[in-house]
């Protein structure tokens, strides 16, 4: 059975939530797939297969998705890798989203050129005003993102789902 791992990091939680439902769609598919946080303890070499995703803050990936993604990316070299980022820009600027997205994915695959990615996206988060330091709070208020839970899990599962036949 192939196995698939559905590395994540997340400050709040709702990247978390994400990579369950896309480990979830993939074992419904047949496959053997896990969520659990990015950390240096995996070995990544177990499975055949590997999702990774990190909420954006300040336009880059939490470190610790992205450093799991370029360690590992010698020692899993040609399995098949998809990564999804989760932020709340899109919720109102989609394209300005896919391009932060986009960015982010370029920077990741010159430090780390041997990973295979067969695919990747970006998916709208949770917003709470309250989790932004003092200093955002000020220019958030110049253009409000919308609080509150802006996940669209058909998108979300729609992607696992195409995952399906490039795991194979
Ligand atoms: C301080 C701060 C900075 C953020 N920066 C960005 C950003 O640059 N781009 C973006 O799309 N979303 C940004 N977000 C929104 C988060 O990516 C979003 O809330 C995400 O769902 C958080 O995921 P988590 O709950 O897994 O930590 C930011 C949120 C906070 C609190």
């Amino acid at each position: 059975m192939t196995k698939v791992l559905v590395a994540f990091a997340t400050r709040f939680g709702s990247t978390r939530e994400i990579a369950s439902a896309i480990a979830r769609e993939l074992n419904t598919a047949g496959f053997d797939a896990i969520a659990t946080e990015a950390t240096s303890s995996i070995d990544a070499t177990n499975y055949d297969a590997l999702v990774i995703g990190s909420p954006i803050y300040g336009r880059k990936w939490l470190a610790t998705a992205g450093l799991f993604a370029t360690i590992n990316s010698e020692r899993i070299s040609g399995r098949p890798v998809a990564l999804f980022s989760v932020g709340t820009l899109g919720v109102k600027n989609q394209p300005a989203a896919k391009q932060e997205h986009e960015d982010f994915v370029g920077d990741l695959r010159e430090v780390a050129p041997k990973l295979n990615v067969v695919s990747d996206d970006v998916f709208n988060g949770y917003f709470e005003r309250a989790n932004l330091p003092w200093y955002l709070r000020l220019i958030d208020r110049f253009a409000p993102t919308p609080e509150g839970d802006h996940r669209d899990w058909q998108a979300i599962e729609s992607w696992a789902k195409s995952l399906v036949h490039k795991f194979r």
